[in-house]
């Protein structure tokens, strides 16, 4: 088969988008994902039988729902490559907006504005395959950057991208804060958020349940957090939490309810408040 005829039947017949039907192949040929120009300048060389069969079962699975970083095994955040698998959520672009809020926030590096002290210290909670924390790492060399989750399958994966991209972050595993006995600057987390029960779960399936929902109205994990945070917090140190589409509000109000300040929301790309914070000023 043709790569023109190959591509034009993922879409056609089972109703790929055009971007991944060209990113799945280019897996299945081994070549890089950036090399869509190649595709369209080879669409008339014809597809080894090996490479053909892999690309219909690859096809197939992404018309099923598997998430395409899950199938292509890599998945592009805040610049940097993540390799990740069904172990770890597929981290979302949406995410990149607490990144970009914790970033906004932490004081310039010593010695660029900012006299003595020491480096600013942030955990990331929740980790997943360590897309915050490699992110805050990467842009920042200069902060100490830990990271938490109660998955042993997600510090595998988040480990590895730690090593492979040479960006050191301390792990820990742990039921949220748990086990975590310092204080940090800054607490980020993108934690499970969505309602169990919610019907767009369904589409969700190939992704770790636990990485997802989080008690009948989604809240729970953020609940935790919030309660947990205020003995992790240096003074005045800033707790930001990513949240669901319509969870801004109820965010708000649990965070002022416990006594943080400045508490205040964040907007995604398309307008929608996504992400809460706020500080600890006392030290518990
Ligand atoms: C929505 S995912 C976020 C993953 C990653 N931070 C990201 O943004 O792509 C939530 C993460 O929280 C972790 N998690 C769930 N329950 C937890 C708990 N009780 N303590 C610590 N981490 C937990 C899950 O394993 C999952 O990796």
């Amino acid at each position: 088969m043709e790569i023109r005829q190959a591509l034009a039947t993922a879409c056609s017949a089972l109703g790929l988008e055009r971007l991944d039907a060209q990113l799945l192949l280019l897996h299945a040929l081994g070549r890089p994902q950036h090399d869509r120009a190649w595709l369209v300048a080879h669409d008339s060389d014809t597809l080894d039988p090996d490479t053909e069969l892999r690309y219909r079962e690859l096809t197939r699975m992404r018309a099923a729902g598997t998430p395409l970083a899950y199938l292509t095994g890599v998945r592009e955040f805040y610049g940097l490559q993540l390799q990740v698998d069904a172990r770890v959520l597929d981290p979302r672009p949406d995410t990149e907006t607490l990144v970009d809020w914790a970033l906004s926030l932490l004081p310039p590096p010593l010695g660029q504005g900012r006299g003595g002290g020491r480096h600013s210290s942030l955990i990331d909670v929740g980790t997943g395959s360590g897309a915050i924390a490699l992110a805050l790492k990467h842009a920042r060399p200069d902060a100490q950057v830990s990271a938490v989750d109660v998955s042993a399958d997600a510090l595998a994966v988040a480990s590895a991208n730690a090593q492979r991209l040479g960006l050191e972050v301390r792990f820990q595993q742990g039921n949220w804060l748990e086990g975590v006995s310092e204080r940090f600057d800054f607490i980020v987390s993108n934690p499970p958020y969505i309602a169990e029960g919610d019907p767009h779960l369904e589409k969700l399936g190939h992704e770790p349940r636990l990485a997802l929902t989080s008690g009948p109205d989604g809240l729970d994990a953020i609940r935790a957090i919030i309660q947990q945070a205020p003995s992790r917090l240096s003074p005045g140190g800033w707790l930001l939490l990513e949240h669901g589409w319509d969870q801004a509000e109820a965010v708000r109000a649990l965070l002022t309810r416990a006594g943080y300040t400045d508490v205040q929301s964040r907007q995604d790309l398309a307008g929608v408040e996504r992400c809460s914070g706020g500080r600890w000023l006392l030290t518990p």
